[in-house]
C-alpha cells in the first residue's frame, strides 16, 4: 500500500518574518476556464489548497530512447526491461532541483512531503492567500453549468524564474476536473445518448462470422455479447494460463468496486468449463473502496473484472482500488498519478494493465499530462503494458454531452488515450466488424504524432483532404490504435444480467489477451510485449483485422466524425485483435 504522510504548512510566513518576494514569471496559464465552466466568485482566501509539485526528472529524454530500445521490435534491446532502479536514474529529479525548490519552500514557511517513489513529487498544504502569493496566482471558485460541480482553480500560475529549469508542474493550478464525475469509459442505462446506433437494425439476431463458413454457427448475439462470442471472434484461446509470474492489474477509481459474487455467478453462466471460485486479488491505494457485499457495487469495475477475468483464463488478477483522500488528492488526475506511482513502487510489475478511466483532454495542462503520460514511459520501460479505451464520446470526448447546448465546437481527444506511451482501445461492433459510432478517436492537441504512427496518422490525414478542416490537429499523436468490440456487453451487476456499452469493455479484451501472449511468453522463457505501440504499427499489424467500415459521430449532432478506412483510421486504429495471428508473430 502506498502510505503518505502529509504535513500542513507548519508555520506561517509571518512567524518567519515576511519572506523575500522573489520576481515571478508565468509557468502555465490558460485563457479562459474550460467549456462549461465559469468564473463564479474569487476562492475565500482561507480554503486549504493540497498542492503537488513535480520536479524535472533527472534526463526525460533518456528515458524516452530507453523505452523505444526495449519496445522497438528491431532494436537490439527489444524485450530488455529495466528495473526499478534503473529507471530512477531517468526519472529522480537531480539533487540541485531538489535543494532550489525546497529552499524556495522554506523560504516561505512550508514544509514539502515527497509522494513517488523516484522523489519527482511533493505535497503541499497551504491557504489560498499564500498560494495566491507564493505563485501570482489567482485561485478562484470555477462553477460548471450543467452539473453544478464547484472547483477552485486559477487560470495562470508563476514560478520564480531560476526555478524554471527545476519546477515541471504544480497541480491543482490550470488542470479542471471531469464534471461529470466518474471518468468510467461506459454508459450505464440512464445514458440513451446512442438512442440511434442501431436504427436501421429492427432486432436482434445470431449471425455468421463469415457467411462462406456456414458448417461453423457461431456464438455470437450481437445485441447481447458474452466471452463465448469475443473467443470466438478474436481465436481467443480457453485454455488455462499456466505461468505465476504473469500478472493482469485492473485499475478502478471513483469508489468503483467489483463484487466477488457476481464474478462467481458471471463465471458459471458463461466460463461453466472454468473454475468459478477464480477471484482477484485485491490491492489498495489513497484509501480505496472495498465494501463486499455491503453496499451496491459498481458497473464499471463489474465489467472490467468479469471479461478480462472470463478471458485472461486463469491468469493471476489484481484489483487495485486507487480510492481518495481529500487532505492529500485534489482530483482524478491525482489518483491517475498515484496509480501510476503505485506501480513504479512495485520491484515486480505487473506486465499488463487496463483503465478503463479518462478524462477530455482539454481539461488538462500540457505539463500536467506530459507529466504522467512520462510516468507511463516509465512503466512501458520496466515491461508493462498499459491500455486504455479511447472514450466514449466519437469525436467529442469521454462521452457524448449528456445535455444539449454542450456541444463540442471543436473535437474533444480523451486523455490518457492521447498518451503515445501507452495502447489505446476504440470500439466496434456487429460481425464482420465495423467501428462503433461511440468509439472515441481523433488527434492530441497535447502530444504530436510519435514515430511508431506517423506515417499511418500522415496517410490517414491525407486522405482526409479539407474534411473536417480547424476541427482537429492532423499533427497530433492520433488514436485509437486498436479496437475491439463496444456494445451490447452482457454483464452481472448486484447478481442481475444487464447490457453495457462502452469502450471501457474493449480495454480489458484487448488486455486479456496481450496477458495470455505474455503468459506463454514468460512459459517459453521470452520477455512480455511490455509498451505495445512500437510492435503494433510494424510487425504486429497483421496481427489485428482492419476495420474498415463505419464511423464515429461528430460533435453532437450524429453525423460523421472520422470514417473507418482501409489502415489505420482515428475510429478503430490498426484494427481488432487475432490471438493466433499475434502469437504467431510474437514468435510463439
Ligand atoms: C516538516 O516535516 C517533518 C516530517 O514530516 C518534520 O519532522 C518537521 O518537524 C517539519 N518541519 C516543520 C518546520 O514543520
Ligand atoms: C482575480 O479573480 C477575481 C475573481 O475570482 C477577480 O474579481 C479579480 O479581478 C482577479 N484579480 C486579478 C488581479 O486578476
Ligand atoms: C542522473 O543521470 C546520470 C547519468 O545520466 C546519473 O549518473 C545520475 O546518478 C542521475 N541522477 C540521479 C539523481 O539519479
Ligand atoms: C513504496 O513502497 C514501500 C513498501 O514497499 C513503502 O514503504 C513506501 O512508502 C512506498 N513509497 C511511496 C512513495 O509510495
Ligand atoms: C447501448 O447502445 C444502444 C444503441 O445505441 C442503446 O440502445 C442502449 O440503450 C445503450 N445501452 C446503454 C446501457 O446505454
Ligand atoms: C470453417 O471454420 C472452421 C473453424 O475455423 C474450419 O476448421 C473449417 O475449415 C472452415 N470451413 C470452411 C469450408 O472454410
Ligand atoms: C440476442 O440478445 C437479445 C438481447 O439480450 C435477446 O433479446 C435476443 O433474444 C437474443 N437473440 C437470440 C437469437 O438469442
Ligand atoms: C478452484 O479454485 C479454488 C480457489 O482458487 C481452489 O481452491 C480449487 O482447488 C480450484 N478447483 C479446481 C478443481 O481446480
Ligand atoms: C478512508 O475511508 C474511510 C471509509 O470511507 C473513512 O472513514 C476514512 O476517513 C478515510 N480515511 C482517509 C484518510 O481519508
Ligand atoms: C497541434 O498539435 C501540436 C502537437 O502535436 C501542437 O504543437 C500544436 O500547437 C497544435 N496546434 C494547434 C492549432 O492546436
Ligand atoms: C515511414 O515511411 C518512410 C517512407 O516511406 C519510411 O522510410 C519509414 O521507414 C517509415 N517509418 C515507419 C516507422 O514505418
Ligand atoms: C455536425 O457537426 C460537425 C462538426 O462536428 C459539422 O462539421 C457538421 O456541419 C454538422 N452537421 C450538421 C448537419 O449540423
Amino acid at each position: 500500500m502506498l502510505s503518505r504522510f502529509l504535513v500542513a504548512a507548519a508555520v506561517t510566513a509571518a512567524a518567519l518574518g515576511t519572506p523575500a518576494h522573489r520576481s515571478l514569471q508565468v509557468h502555465e496559464k490558460r485563457d479562459n476556464a474550460p467549456n462549461g465552466y465559469s468564473l463564479t466568485e474569487p476562492a475565500s482566501s482561507d480554503t486549504v489548497l493540497n498542492l503537488r509539485l513535480a520536479l524535472v526528472p533527472n534526463d526525460t529524454t533518456g528515458l524516452i530512447d530507453a523505452l523505444y530500445d526495449v519496445s522497438t521490435p528491431s532494436s537490439v534491446k527489444y524485450g530488455q526491461y529495466l528495473s526499478k532502479e534503473e529507471v530512477e536514474v531517468y526519472t529522480s529529479p537531480k539533487e540541485e532541483s531538489v535543494s532550489a525548490v525546497s529552499q524556495w519552500l522554506s523560504e516561505n514557511g512550508l514544509n514539502a512531503t515527497t509522494t513517488s517513489p523516484s522523489g519527482q513529487w511533493m505535497a503541499i498544504q497551504l491557504p489560498v492567500s499564500q498560494a495566491n502569493d507564493l505563485l501570482g496566482a489567482n485561485y478562484s471558485k470555477f462553477t460548471h453549468e450543467v452539473t453544478g460541480v464547484q472547483v477552485v482553480r486559477t487560470l495562470t500560475y508563476s514560478i520564480p524564474p531560476e526555478l524554471a529549469d527545476h519546477v515541471e508542474v504544480i497541480h491543482p493550478t490550470v488542470t479542471f476536473p471531469n464534471p461529470y464525475g466518474s471518468g468510467a469509459v461506459m454508459q450505464v442505462s440512464h445514458r440513451s445518448a446512442h438512442a440511434r446506433e442501431f436504427r436501421h437494425e429492427k432486432h436482434s439476431r445470431r449471425i455468421h462470422k463469415r457467411d462462406s463458413n456456414s458448417t461453423m454457427s457461431s456464438p455470437c448475439n450481437i445485441s447481447a455479447i458474452t466471452p463465448e462470442c469475443l473467443q470466438y471472434l478474436y481465436n481467443i484461446p480457453t485454455t488455462p494460463a499456466t505461468n505465476q509470474f504473469n500478472q493482469l492489474y485492473i485499475f478502478g477509481y471513483d469508489r468503483d468496486w467489483p463484487q466477488r459474487a457476481d464474478l462467481t455467478q458471471f463465471l458459471e453462466k458463461y466460463r461453466p468449463d472454468m473454475n468459478s471460485s477464480a477471484t482477484w486479488s485485491l490491492q489498495m491505494s489513497d484509501n480505496g473502496t472495498d465494501p463486499q457485499n455491503s453496499s451496491i457495487p459498481q458497473s464499471e469495475t463489474t465489467l472490467d473484472t468479469e471479461y478480462a477475468m472470463s478471458l485472461a483464463t486463469d491468469v493471476a488478477t489484481t484489483f487495485v482500488s486507487v480510492g481518495d483522500i481529500p487532505e492529500t488528492a485534489d482530483d482524478f488526475l491525482d489518483y491517475l498519478l498515484d496509480g501510476a506511482y503505485y506501480m513504479l513502487n512495485l520491484t515486480d510489475v505487473p506486465q499488463t494493465v487496463t483503465t478503463s478511466y479518462g478524462l477530455d483532454e482539454n481539461l488538462v495542462s500540457e505539463k500536467l499530462a506530459t507529466t504522467i503520460c512520462n510516468a507511463y514511459a516509465a512503466l512501458g520501460a520496466r515491461g508493462v503494458s498499459l491500455l486504455f479505451p479511447s472514450g466514449d464520446g466519437g469525436v467529442s470526448g469521454l462521452h457524448y454531452p449528456m445535455i444539449a447546448g454542450e456541444m463540442c465546437t471543436t473535437f474533444v481527444p480523451t486523455f490518457p488515450s492521447t498518451c503515445p506511451y501507452v495502447t489505446s482501445v476504440g470500439g466496434t461492433y456487429n460481425v464482420p466488424e465495423v467501428a462503433a459510432t461511440l468509439s472515441g478517436g481523433g488527434f492530441s492537441n497535447l502530444f504530436t504524432a510519435p514515430d511508431y504512427q506517423s506515417n499511418a496518422t500522415s496517410t490517414y490525414v491525407s486522405a482526409l483532404g479539407s474534411t473536417n478542416s480547424g476541427l482537429y490537429n492532423g499533427t497530433g499523436r492520433g488514436f485509437p490504435d486498436v479496437a475491439a468490440q463496444a456494445m451490447y456487453y452482457t454483464i452481472i451487476h448486484n447478481g442481475e444480467e444487464s447490457l453495457v456499452n462502452g469502450t471501457s469493455a474493449s480495454s480489458p479484451v484487448f488486455a486479456s489477451i496481450i496477458s495470455l501472449l505474455n503468459d506463454q511468453l514468460l512459459s517459453a522463457g521470452k520477455p512480455p510485449l511490455g509498451f505495445l505501440n512500437p510492435f503494433l504499427y510494424s510487425t504486429g499489424s497483421s496481427g489485428l483485422t482492419d476495420i474498415t467500415s463505419g464511423n464515429n459521430y461528430a460533435c453532437s449532432n450524429y453525423t460523421t466524425g472520422f470514417n473507418a478506412a482501409i489502415g489505420w483510421d482515428p475510429v478503430t486504429g490498426l484494427g481488432s485483435p487475432d490471438f493466433d495471428r499475434l502469437k504467431t508473430l510474437v514468435g510463439l
